[in-house]
């Protein structure tokens, strides 16, 4: 056992999101999702089982400054701890330091990296060694299912399986296959109000819910087509009503769940504006207000000159797909 050890997991953007469980303990998902790995938005984790008090979770800001976490976040993060310590008969306390390139709780899958990096870390600092579906089971089993997306490389399909073991995400396409990029025009980086893990519990209590389980099928095929074809209308066209379907879906839950603000509706307009003239990009929206302009590279200088213009835009990360959760060399502490 190694004892100490650092990984790096990218977010992922769904094109076709992950919302509803069939099973709530297991997390298992009502249809298989595909999404890209971000490049520019990862999350950094280092795990060192040792000779501490108790167990502790911090998390490391810009500037060097750690801040402890406590309650139910350091809850989920030690279950998925102990996961590792039952599985390789492991006593002792540990330190987690984790830093993030990005906002967290703002609709940028922040929890999707935390625990790819986090479970990737732990895999490889109590010399757990199986293969790389299994880790993305256990990456699943620790609550932020789309969690599992991050582990494998590029353009990413989670199967929903038959049950817990089939139910693991692997590449579709590796990272170099399309020039894709994905744009987070970040309009507000507050923590929403309710986060995914309980959106999932409603999203049944929808009325329209069974109808967007009943059409994602034709929908994950259009998103495959389109990355099969490199055609960016077809997917372009799937992705934009996959993020409305979603979202009608949690408008009409109870409780409602509204993630979009003003901003959300002034990009989204532009964006069909934009593409009047040329200058093609679509938007995928997950759980907050910032939206995701999916788009080839040729199209990033002319989007961002003009969104550079748009009052209440405060940032721009732009994304290529890339690699899954890796080790890396380079300790938090
Ligand atoms: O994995 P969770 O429980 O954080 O849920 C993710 C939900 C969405 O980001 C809205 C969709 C997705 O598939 O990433």
């Amino acid at each position: 056992m190694i004892k100490k050890a650092t990984a790096k997991a990218p977010a992922n953007i769904a094109f076709i999101k992950y919302w509803g469980q069939r099973d709530r303990e297991l997390v298992l998902p009502v249809s298989d999702t595909i999404s890209m790995n971000l490049s520019d938005c990862f999350t950094t984790t280092t795990v060192d089982f040792g000779d501490y008090k108790n167990d502790q979770v911090e998390i490391k800001y810009d500037g060097g400054k750690l801040e402890v976490v406590s309650g139910k976040a350091a809850d989920r993060v030690l279950a998925q701890v102990q996961r590792f310590r039952e599985l390789m008969g492991i006593r002792e306390n540990v330190r987690i330091v984790s830093q993030n390139t990005f906002p967290a709780g703002a609709g940028i899958a922040s929890s999707a990296s935390a625990f790819a990096a986090l479970t990737k870390a732990l895999a490889q600092a109590t010399g757990w060694n199986g293969t790389k579906q299994e880790l993305s089971v256990l990456t699943r089993l620790a609550g932020s299912g789309s969690a599992c997306r991050s582990i494998d490389d590029g353009f990413v399909k989670w199967n929903h399986g038959k049950d817990s073991a089939s139910s693991y995400a692997e590449t579709l396409y590796p990272v170099g296959y399309w020039d894709l990029v994905d744009i987070v025009v970040v309009v507000d980086d507050g923590h929403k109000a309710i986060g995914s893990a309980e959106g999932h519990l409603y999203a049944h209590t929808s009325p329209l819910f069974k109808s967007r389980v009943r059409d994602l099928p034709v929908r994950i095929g259009q998103v495959e087509a389109g990355l099969h074809h490199k055609d960016i209308e077809q997917l372009g066209e799937a992705i934009e009503i996959e993020a409305i379907s979603f979202h009608a879906v949690a408008m009409t839950s109870s409780p409602r769940l509204f993630y979009w603000n003003g901003m959300t509706i002034i990009l989204m307009n532009l964006l069909q504006e934009c593409r009047k003239e040329g200058i093609v990009g679509y938007f995928t929206i997950d759980a907050g207000p910032n939206i995701h302009i999916i788009c080839e590279g040729s199209m990033v200088a002319q989007l961002q000159q003009r969104l550079n213009k748009v009052d209440g835009v405060k940032r721009l990360y732009v994304n290529k797909p890339c690699e899954g959760a890796r080790v890396v060399e380079e300790q938090l502490f």
